[in-house]
């Protein structure tokens, strides 16, 4: 697969085939991604991959405390607490198009709910990845936490791996560092829900907008 389709083709999936992928699959996929660049080659990573009892136990976890209405205590704050245009807009219509692709109704809040504990549920993938970052080093490291996790969704798509990043598991992290032995030095970015693409389901059939190049791009010559 060449790069321009991997960019152009990834979607965020949110239902996968019940499907293990091999270990050797996993493996070869990070060898491939640990050549993300990081400022002044920091390599600040740290990986959990997740899966069989051990995926299980933490969603069976994560699913209790949002039964339990446990607050949420992500490591940092990912939104703003005021949303401002065209930010408002956009985030709306994220959620206008993803509940539409699944037949849910605007009032329908339930089902809206029952959609949101997917995450929980890893969107029934067979991998669920953990991205953490020490809590010692600086913004900039975000910045390769970022350009790592991208690495990591484009070169799924090598092993026709395709794969949904998940916020909504960070706001737990307390949960996910017990359930994987991971210490509070660390912080938790992000979840990946990870593996064989259902392309029979709307959700994965439907592709979110993009603003175009002019409108965030200034040419100076
Ligand atoms: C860091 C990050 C966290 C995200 N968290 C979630 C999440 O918790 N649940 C979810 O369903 N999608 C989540 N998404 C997916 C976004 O909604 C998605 O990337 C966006 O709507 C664009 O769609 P696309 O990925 O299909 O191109 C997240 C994306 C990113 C980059």
């Amino acid at each position: 697969m060449n790069i321009k389709e991997a960019i152009e083709g990834r979607i965020s999936a949110r239902a996968f085939l019940d499907k293990k992928i091999p270990k050797e699959t996993l493996n070869n996929l990070l060898e491939t991604s640990r050549w993300a660049p990081s400022g002044t080659n920091t390599q600040p990573w740290k990986v959990i991959v997740a899966t069989g009892l051990t995926k299980q136990k933490i969603s069976d976890a994560l699913l209790a405390a949002v039964n339990n209405k446990t607050k949420a205590n992500s490591d940092y704050q990912y939104y703003p607490e005021t949303w401002v245009e065209p930010f408002k807009s956009r985030r709306f219509q994220c959620g206008m198009d993803l509940y539409s692709a699944l037949n849910i109704g605007r009032d329908d809040s339930e089902k809206r709910m029952e959609a949101g504990l997917n995450n929980f549920r890893f969107f029934g993938a067979p991998a669920s990845l953990f991205f953490f970052i020490d809590k010692d080093m600086g913004k900039g490291s975000w910045v390769d936490m970022g350009m790592f996790i991208q690495t990591v969704m484009l070169a799924a798509r090598e092993y026709n791996l395709a794969s949904c990043p998940q916020a909504s598991v960070a706001d737990y992290p307390d949960i996910i560092r017990e359930e994987t032995s991971v210490s509070n030095q660390y912080h938790l970015i992000c979840g990946l829900s990870l593996g064989y693409p259902d392309e029979s389901k709307p959700v994965n059939q439907y592709r979110t907008k993009r603003d175009d190049v002019d409108s965030f791009t200034t040419w100076l010559d």
